[in-house]
C-alpha cells in the first residue's frame, strides 16, 4: 500500500484513495456513537490529518483507546472529504498498528502550553510541537533558497576550516582547540607552554568566521560563498547570541561596497519571498500565534516589495543624537552602536531595513577598506526590525602597504597573515562581502524572539547539553 504524508493527505487531490500514514498522535477524542478521532502528524505540515477509528477495528478497545499523545502508529484506510471545520479530508481507518507507546504519566508535552524555557529542556522532544516543526521547516526553507540563490547566479559553495590558527574578528571570542591535556598542565603548574607538543604545532581555535578563507577562493574564482557552523566564546546571555551558530558568507572580486550593498539586499529580499511562498502555512502561525502584533506577513511582503535605507553612520549617530529617547548608552561619533541604537533605527525611526555604512576606523576590524578621511571604512551592516543586525559586511583592504599599516595598528603580527597579504601582493583587486547570520535571518522570518528557539541545539555559556 502507498505510503503517503500528512501533507499530501491533506490535500484534496488525495480524496479517494486508499494509502497509508505514520505519524505521532496529538491527540484522541472517543465519541459517544462508539468510534474515536486520532489526530496524528508527521511533521510533513503544521496541520495535522483526523482519522477516524471505529469500534469495528480489531484492536479498537485494546489499543486505540489507549493512544494518547507522543504514541506512534501507522493507519490504512482511505481519505475522505471532510465536514470538520478547517480540514478539507480525514482519513477512515481500516487498520491501525502502534509502533511505539508514550506513556502520559511521563511523557512532557502534554496538551498544555509550556513555555519556551521549559521547551529548551526538553529540545529532543520540542520538535514534536507546533512551534518548533514550523521553526524546522522555515530554516530548513530558507537554507535551500540561500543556496538556490547564489548557485542561480554562478557562485561556487566553498568549504572553509573550522580549526584555524587566525582571528579574523581580532575580536579575541575564540574556542580554542587542543590536545593537550589539561588537568594534567594544571597539575604541573606549566607557565609557558610549549605548542610544539599541540596538534597542531600551534595555537588553534574554532573558526569564527570563513571570510579571510573565502576570500583566497573569491580572488581565483570571482563569486564564492561558504555556509557552515562558526563559533564565539563571547560571553552574552542575550536573545541574540549563540556560542555556535551558522553563517553564510559571499566573497566577490571586482565588486566595492555598492555591490556589496545590492546583493545583501537583493539576497534578504529572496529569502523573505521563498518563505512567504513556500512556508504559507508555518508563516500565517508565526503570524497568529508567535508575533506580538500580529502583523508578520504583513511586514515580510513590505519588505520584500520595497527600498531598504541606507545611511552612512555619520548621519546615522546625528539622527540618535536628535532622537527624544533616552538610550543607555549615550550616543556620540565614534562609538559601537548598540543593540539599543540600532533598533531605534530600524523600529522607530524608518520603521524598515536600513543597511549602515562607513563606521569609524577604530570600532572594525583589520580588513576592511579605508575612505580617503582617513576615519571610517567601508563596513556595513544591516539592520532590520525586531532582530537588529542581521548582516555584517565590507569592502576589503586590497592595498597592501593600508592593510599592513592597519595591522599595526590593531597588535596583529603580520607574519601570521602572510597568507592573505600575499593576495595583495600577487593580481590584488578591489572585492568585497558579508555575512549573514542564519539564526537571525530565521528569527526575523519566524517572530520568535529568543535565538536559542530557531536552532535545533542552541549553545550558550553554561550550556552544551545534548
Ligand atoms: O558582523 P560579523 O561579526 O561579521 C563577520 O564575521 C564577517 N567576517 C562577515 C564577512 O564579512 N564575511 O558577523 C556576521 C553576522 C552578524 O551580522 C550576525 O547576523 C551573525 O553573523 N552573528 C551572530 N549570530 C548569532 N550569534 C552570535 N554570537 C553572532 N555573532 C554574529
Ligand atoms: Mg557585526
Amino acid at each position: 500500500m502507498e505510503k503517503i504524508s500528512v501533507k499530501d493527505a491533506r490535500d484534496e487531490s488525495s480524496i479517494g484513495s486508499t494509502c497509508q500514514l505514520q505519524g505521532w498522535v496529538r491527540t484522541r477524542r472517543d465519541s459517544k456513537a462508539g468510534f474515536s478521532f486520532i489526530e496524528i502528524n508527521d511533521g510533513s505540515s503544521q496541520g495535522n490529518i483526523q482519522i477516524i477509528a471505529e469500534a469495528a477495528l480489531e484492536n479498537y478497545e485494546s489499543e486505540v483507546r489507549q493512544l494518547t499523545a507522543g504514541c506512534s502508529i501507522s493507519v490504512e484506510g482511505e481519505i475522505k472529504e471532510s465536514g470538520g471545520r478547517g480540514q478539507k479530508t480525514e482519513m477512515l481507518a481500516q487498520k491501525i498498528c502502534v509502533y511505539g507507546w508514550a506513556d502520559p504519566e511521563t511523557y512532557p508535552l502534554q496538551k498544555k502550553r509550556h513555555s519556551m524555557e521549559k521547551l529548551r529542556e526538553w529540545a529532543h522532544l520540542r520538535p514534536r510541537t507546533n512551534t518548533f516543526g514550523a521553526v524546522a521547516r522555515v530554516r530548513n526553507c530558507i537554507c535551500n533558497s540561500i543556496h538556490q540563490f547564489y548557485q542561480e547566479q554562478g557562485f561556487l559553495y566553498i568549504n572553509t576550516p573550522v580549526i584555524t590558527a587566525s582571528d579574523c574578528e581580532g575580536a579575541g571570542e575564540m574556542f580554542q582547540v587542543t590536545t593537550m591535556k589539561l588537568d594534567e598542565i594544571a597539575k604541573q603548574k606549566i607557565e609557558n607552554l610549549n605548542y610544539r607538543f599541540d596538534f597542531f604545532d600551534k595555537p588553534s581555535y574554532l573558526t569564527v568566521s570563513g571570510q579571510l578563507e573565502a576570500e583566497t577562493y573569491a580572488c581565483a574564482l570571482g563569486k564564492v560563498y561558504t555556509f557552515g557552523p562558526t563559533f564565539r566564546a563571547e560571553n552574552s546571555n542575550t536573545s541574540r547570541h549563540l556560542a555556535e551558530f551558522w553563517m553564510i558568507e559571499p566573497e566577490v572580486a571586482f565588486a566595492d561596497l555598492n555591490d556589496n550593498m545590492d546583493l545583501a539586499e537583493k539576497f534578504l529580499k529572496r529569502i523573505f519571498a521563498d518563505a512567504l511562498s513556500k512556508c504559507s502555512e508555518d508563516l500565517e502561525f508565526f503570524n497568529e500565534r508567535i508575533d506580538e502584533t500580529k502583523s508578520l506577513i504583513e511586514r515580510l511582503s513590505t519588505i520584500v516589495e520595497s527600498e531598504f535605507v541606507r545611511l552612512p553612520y555619520t548621519e546615522a549617530v546625528e539622527i540618535l543624537l536628535k532622537a527624544d529617547v533616552k538610550f543607555d548608552y549615550a550616543v556620540e561619533w565614534g562609538i559601537d552602536l548598540q543593540s539599543e541604537h540600532e533598533r531605534y533605527l530600524t523600529e522607530k525611526h524608518f520603521e524598515k531595513p536600513v543597511i549602515l555604512f562607513d563606521y569609524p576606523k577604530t570600532i572594525k576590524p583589520f580588513y576592511m577598506y579605508c575612505n580617503d578621511d582617513d576615519k571610517t571604512v567601508r563596513a556595513m551592516d544591516v539592520l532590520v526590525p525586531g532582530v537588529g543586525e542581521i548582516i555584517g559586511g565590507s569592502q576589503r583592504e586590497h592595498r597592501l602597504d593600508i592593510l599592513e599599516s592597519r595591522m599595526k595598528d590593531q597588535d596583529l603580527d603580520i607574519n601570521d597573515y602572510w597568507w592573505y597579504t600575499d593576495l595583495r601582493k600577487y593580481g590584488t583587486v578591489p572585492h568585497a562581502g558579508f555575512g549573514l547570520g542564519l539564526e537571525r535571518a530565521v528569527q526575523f522570518v519566524t517572530s520568535m524572539s529568543n535565538i536559542r528557539d530557531v536552532i535545533p541545539f542552541p549553545r550558550t555559556p553554561g550550556n552544551a547539553e545534548f
